[in-house]
This record gives structure tokens, sequence and C-alpha cells, in this order.
């Protein structure tokens, strides 16, 4: 079951301890830090080198407890060092943004299958996995948790050159639907965020030039998200506000999507 708290709107997450996957960097980043202000504890996890000088800058400015891992989703055991560090330095897991992501953009037509197989592995089947890995922990504990995986609007609309990417986010927006189903028992939410193009690395790697112009022209509120607005959506949902809210893909994308 998931259990009614009563909630004033305040987003308070102090006492909890949050695991932020493709954190040291980006919307993650964005994420952890929001995760900080609202008082829980976080673990910056990424692929990259950097995850504990983004943990220490956090401790530094919110005087909480953090912790920097790198660890890669494709492999199980780097996935279950890390849960067993996370769970060393801050004593439990009761939130997990999911967020590690890799987009590889050709035609259709053109596409390796290597390449489609390399975007599934990170984006569906890496993210599943630190949800399972989460899950399970969040089991022991018995106190419920909260899950939000990092989507795309790919889910909803087709994009040019984004065959491989979109098959790695639709797969992951069924898999949020399944675990929200099966472990709603253990008071465990499981939501994605679905953004459009934001400004990050990933986002300007994606998006330049007349691409970039004509789809801002087709975006209803005329520009891309910033990471933080992307991370207050991942807050709301990692808060007992939205604890009647589960196995949802919420779409923040200044209006693309409703055509
Ligand atoms: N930027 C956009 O336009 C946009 C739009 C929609 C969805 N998204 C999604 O948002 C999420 C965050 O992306 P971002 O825009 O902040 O870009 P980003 O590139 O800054 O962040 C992605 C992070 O994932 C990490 N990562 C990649 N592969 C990994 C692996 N195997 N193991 C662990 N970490 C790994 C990267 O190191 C990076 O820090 C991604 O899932 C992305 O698909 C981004």
């Amino acid at each position: 079951m998931i259990r009614y708290e009563k909630v004033n709107g305040d987003f308070n997450l102090s006492g909890k301890s949050a695991i932020v996957v493709g954190g040291a960097g980006g919307i993650g980043e964005a994420t952890a830090k929001m995760y900080a202000r609202k008082g829980a504890n976080v673990a910056i996890v990424d692929c990259k080198d950097n995850c504990q000088e983004v943990a220490d800058a956090l401790a530094n400015e919110f005087g909480i407890k953090t912790v920097g891992i790198k660890c890669d989703v494709t492999s199980q055991d780097s996935v279950n060092a890390m849960m067993g560090q996370a769970v060393k330095a801050l004593g439990e897991v009761n939130i997990l943004a999911a967020m590690p992501g890799f987009v590889d953009l050709y035609p259709a037509e053109e596409i390796a299958i290597e390449s489609i197989q390399k975007q599934i592995n990170i984006n569906a089947v890496g993210v599943f996995r630190i949800c399972q890995a989460a899950a399970n922990q969040m089991i022991r504990q018995g106190k419920g948790g909260k899950m939000v995986c990092v989507t795309s609007q790919a889910d909803f609309i087709a994009i040019d050159k984004h065959v491989g990417y979109t098959m790695s986010k639709a797969a992951a927006v069924g898999m949020i639907k399944v675990c929200a189903l099966e472990w709603a028992k253990y008071g465990i939410n499981v939501n994605g965020v679905a953004p459009t193009v934001v400004n990050t690395y990933m986002g300007e790697r994606a998006w330049q030039g007349k691409v970039k112009t004509d789809m801002i022209e087709r975006i209803p509120a005329h520009r891309f998200a910033e990471t933080d607005e992307i991370a207050a959506a991942v807050l709301f949902l990692s808060c007992p506000e939205s604890n009647m809210i589960t196995g949802e893909d919420l779409v923040v994308d200044g209006g693309f999507t409703i055509y």
C-alpha cells in the first residue's frame, strides 16, 4: 500500500536519503541540488569522474550528508557495488532519481543496430537495473520509497532521427508502468518525467543550427527548458505531496506534444 501522509506543500525531504544517477551534471545535478535544499542526504552517481566533487559542493552549501560514487549502469557489478556504497554512506535509500542518458541520432534507414542497442542498454536496461537494485533495498527497509526516471517527449511524439533514442525511452515508460503496478504493495511510487529539449550537454549535442531554431518555433512556449524546471518536476514526484501519483510519465515540454 502507498500510504496517505498529510502534506502542506513544503516538499520537505529532511531525514530522507536520495540517490541521483546521472547526477554529475545537467538535470541530475540540478535535481541533486533541489533535494539537498529540501534537506535530503544525497548520493551523486554517474560514470563521470567528478561525482565526489559535485557531492562535496552540495555538502558544503547545504550541510547535508553526501557521497560521490562512480558507476556504470550497464554493469550489474558496478550497480551492486554502488548500492552497497550508497547505503553504507547514507544509512538507507528512500528516493531514486534515475536519469543516466545517451542519445545517438541517425535516420532510421541508416542507424547501426549497435547504436540502438547502446541507447537501450543505458536508457532502458540500465535504468531498470538501478530501479531494481533500489527497489530491493527499499523492500528490505520496509518503508516504501520514491523512484523518478527521466524519460523524454520522444515517448509521445515522433522526432526526426530519434529512432534508437525513442525505442529506449518508450521501453523505459513501459518499465515504469509495470514496476509501479508491482511495487505499489511495498509503498514504492515509480514515475517518469518527460522533458522537451533541455539546455544541457545532451540538449546542445542533439539540437544545433537550423534544427534548433525550427524546434523552438514548434514549441508553444518558444524556448527549450532549463534544468531547474525539470528538477522541480522530479522533486514533486519524490515528495509525499505526490503519494497518489504512480505509473505516470509527466510531460514537461512547454506544450510541444499538445498538437
Ligand atoms: N537534454 C535534453 O534535451 C533532454 C531531453 C529529454 C530527456 N533528457 C534525458 O534527461 C536525462 C539527463 O540528461 P541531461 O540532459 O542532464 O544530459 P547530461 O548528458 O548532462 O546527463 C546525462 C548523464 O548520464 C550519465 N551517463 C551516461 N551513461 C551512463 C552510464 N552508462 N552510467 C552512468 N551514468 C551515465 C552521463 O555521464 C551524464 O552525466 C537523460 O536521461 C536524458 O535522456 C534530456
